[in-house]
């Protein structure tokens, strides 16, 4: 059985499967739909990030950024913003406001988030 936590709200959140690990090279995204939220799967290397898929200026897909790996970031392919993999805070305009970000594992050759 999945482990759940508590939000804020009341709901539960899970782990959920994403893809395998085999699914994206480093450097690459890829988009999904869970509970109604748009996210952002990311590969640096070795590690997995889960965002937003939506930019916090203008809601314009995260996905289909470019990948900084050696600085774990993202980079808006709209207006340039970049934000941090690991804190979801924009690095410079015109983003003022962080996306959310989640909690990623690996089970073997899932990688999961938890939402
Ligand atoms: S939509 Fe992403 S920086 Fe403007």
């Amino acid at each position: 059985m999945a482990k759940a936590d508590i939000k804020k709200d009341g709901s539960s959140s899970s782990w959920k499967t994403l893809c395998d690990v085999d699914d994206l090279k480093a450097g690459s995204t890829a988009s999904f739909i869970v509970d109604g939220k748009a996210l952002c799967l990311v590969r640096t290397n070795d590690n997995f990030y889960c965002i937003d898929d939506t930019c916090s200026h203008e809601d314009y897909p995260l996905s289909s950024g470019d990948v900084d790996v050696a600085a774990c970031e993202i980079e808006c392919s709209m207006h340039g913003s970049v934000f941090s993999l690991l804190t979801g805070e924009p690095q410079n305009f015109p983003a003022t406001k962080p996306v959310d970000v989640y909690q990623v594992q690996m089970v073997g050759q899932e990688v999961q988030v938890l939402i």
